[in-house]
């Protein structure tokens, strides 16, 4: 490989070029990076599904039907979720109610992670008809079926006549005990009637108290995004266009937001991960955001008239409005009272998610956004990767999941020959899928590192890219494999794909250097950028290869135009593979697959260097 390093070579790669994609899908929010410990802590209108009254699913009821009687009612205090857990106790005191009492417990997303000595704050709403004071009780548990119950947490509140309205009750939990499979239990031994309504447990060392999973958190902040794309995904769309993310529904105080049924992931969620969070999200992880809005146009094929498009156009210039208008404008002042007063840095809206519509109704959406917002960019989800696209768009969406990994690996050229006049390229989804990627294997991954080089190599035209999806609750039941970053209540490991992703996280905004790659293999590709280290702020060379064969391939790498030699001091080389091509992570062996770092110890502008056989290596090498 002969890399030119000569001062005011190579050109620049796009400071956007590599950032992250979170959709609402396989509990990757609700049950994931959202760090809520109750599930469903508030819509008891249908429980799992999109159905009809009255599900409490999945929270249980404890205590047989002589002790406790548990329904719904609407007579809840908030307008956008009427229907309340109602549960009336018909046992009184120790002679009748058991020890712990009755009353209702929830399971979390398949068990809450409680730490020992960690703070969780808990917030109910509670109404209470009773003759006398009710003693309520809140534990956490570590069985849902009260034998051995441990209660690791507990709080106890007297109602009085107070309770006769709705009431808030709030608490700090310290936890006595670690368990990661807790239930909360909400029980009395008092005979009375009882109104529940949107219970909240939220661990409080969230990231900067933001309500985001920290583990999680952090492994999206490793990658370091430079744009984070939400919130889909099939999940913007919806099956039905209904239950598509409708973001007015997602914003303000949380116990005021209706949830929604997800209907093509197919679960439930309460929108506290909501299009506010998401930009929250977006800052803290110092990645500028891109909202994908809802166009109008659903996964089940459903597409309003042109009549009809109005409040869908009003809806996204609504949605800029919220997230970089003044705190005095209508929908930033939203944002203002929610606590960010400054405008979110916005600079990108996609019209839709995998709608490549009639062109008369992008053109309406996006002369709108450029009337009101010219400095917004417009993502088409067209595909303009090999014949130009016929409507104005700053950038266009590529998605691509090949079913095996020479596919992907083949995919190295793909944007050799788009046209570089027109819109830049935003490669929003790319992942190899089904046999050859199961959970997510290192083949797969080599693929798409391959694939990531050669969008390194057509970065003057390819601008962004972003694996997909990002996240699984392995508990759930999977929507979508492989994935990034698989997690369960309190574990969480990348997999391949996502330690390929931190290998390129240098490059945005990095120089990409010419090479010239020499071999008589087809298994080997590679490149060569030249970055500032943010851990050390000095300059450093990366040289990528990808062997995607089975044998050993000697490679000389020679660096030409340097000012400066390589410094074999703080030189290294860094190897992702595995003894078999197939090899995946787990929970019990979260690091079977991941990058191992060493000295390098003939780092010199001029090196032979062996690429073990299923292997990416980058070489950084000091200069
Ligand atoms: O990433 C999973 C799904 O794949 C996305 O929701 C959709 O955009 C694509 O079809």
């Amino acid at each position: 490989l002969m890399v030119d390093g000569s001062p005011n070579s190579g050109r620049p790669i796009p400071n956007t070029f590599l950032g992250a994609f979170f959709e609402e899908i396989n509990h990757a929010g609700a049950g994931g990076l959202w760090a809520e410990l109750v599930s469903n802590r508030g819509r008891f209108e249908g429980g799992r599904g999109s159905g009809s009254p009255s599900s409490i699913y999945p929270w249980r009821v404890i205590g047989n039907e002589s002790l406790i009687s548990v329904s719904t009612d609407q007579t809840s205090c908030f307008e956008r979720n009427k229907i309340a857990l109602r549960m009336e106790v018909l046992c009184n005191g120790p002679k009748s109610c058991p020890p712990a009492g009755v009353g209702v417990s929830n399971p979390g997303y398949w068990g809450m992670n409680i730490e020992k000595g960690k703070k969780y704050k808990l917030v109910m709403y509670v109404k209470v008809k009773a003759s006398g004071p009710v003693d309520l009780q809140v534990s956490l548990t570590g069985s849902v079926h009260r034998v051995n119950m441990v209660s690791i947490i507990s709080f106890s509140a007297m109602t009085d006549n107070n309770f006769s309205k709705w009431t808030k009750v709030e608490g700090i939990l310290e936890s006595k005990a670690t368990n990661h499979n807790s239930n909360l239990q909400i029980t009395t031994t008092t005979r009375a009637i009882l109104w529940l309504d949107q219970v909240s447990l939220m661990p409080l060392d969230t990231y900067k108290g933001h309500g985001f999973r920290m583990d999680l958190f952090k492994m999206v902040a490793d990658l370091k995004p430079k744009f984070l794309r939400f919130p889909g995904g099939c999940f913007v769309e919806g099956y039905y266009l209904k239950n598509g993310f409708q973001w007015k529904n997602t914003i303000g105080a949380w116990e005021q937001r209706p949830g929604h049924y997800g209907d093509v992931w197919k679960y439930w969620t309460d929108d506290g991960f909501g299009f506010f969070e998401m930009l929250q999200l977006a800052e803290d992880l110092g990645a500028l955001p891109i909202w994908v809005f809802n166009n109008g146009m659903s996964v089940g094929g459903e597409e309003v008239n042109m009549s009809a498009l109005s409040p869908f156009i009003q809806d996204a210039l609504d949605g800029i409005e919220f997230a970089k208008g003044s705190p005095s404008s209508k929908w930033g002042s939203v944002r203002a009272s929610m606590r960010h007063p400054e405008p979110f840095d916005f600079r990108f809206v996609a019209v839709g998610n995998e709608n490549c519509f009639p062109h008369h109704k992008y053109f309406k959406f996006y002369d709108a956004i450029k009337r009101a917002y010219p400095e917004i960019r417009i993502i088409s989800n067209c595909d303009g990767s090999k014949t130009p696209l016929n409507h104005p768009a700053d950038l266009f969406d590529f998605h691509i999941y090949p079913n095996n990994s020479m596919d992907m690996f083949s995919k190295y050229s793909v944007f050799d020959k788009t046209s570089r006049l027109g819109p830049k390229v935003f490669v929003s989804e790319y992942a190899v899928v089904k046999d050859d990627a199961r959970n997510g294997t290192l083949l797969a991954a080599l693929a798409e590192a391959a694939f990531l080089i050669g969008l390194e190599r057509n970065s003057d035209i390819v601008h962004m890219v972003c694996y997909a999806p990002l996240f699984i609750n392995k508990n759930g039941r999977y929507s979508w494999i492989p994935d990034a970053i698989a997690f369960n209540s309190h574990e969480s490991y990348g997999t391949p794909s996502y330690w390929v992703q931190q290998l390129f996280s240098e490059s945005s905004g990095a120089i990409y250097l010419n090479s010239t790659l020499q071999t008589s293999s087809n298994s080997i590709v590679a490149s060569a950028i030249g970055y500032r280290s943010s851990q050390d702020s000095k300059i450093y060379l990366r040289v990528k290869v990808v062997n995607f064969g089975s044998e050993i391939e000697k490679l000389r790498i020679t660096i030409n135009g340097l000012s400066s030699n390589v410094q074999q001091s703080r030189s290294t080389k860094t190897v992702l593979t595995s003894s078999n091509k197939m090899d995946e992570n787990s929970f019990s062996q979260p690091n079977k697959v991941v990058p191992r770092k060493s000295a390098l110890e003939n780092a010199s502008n001029n090196m032979v260097v062996s690429i073990s056989p299923y292997s990416v290596t980058s070489f950084d090498l000091l200069v």
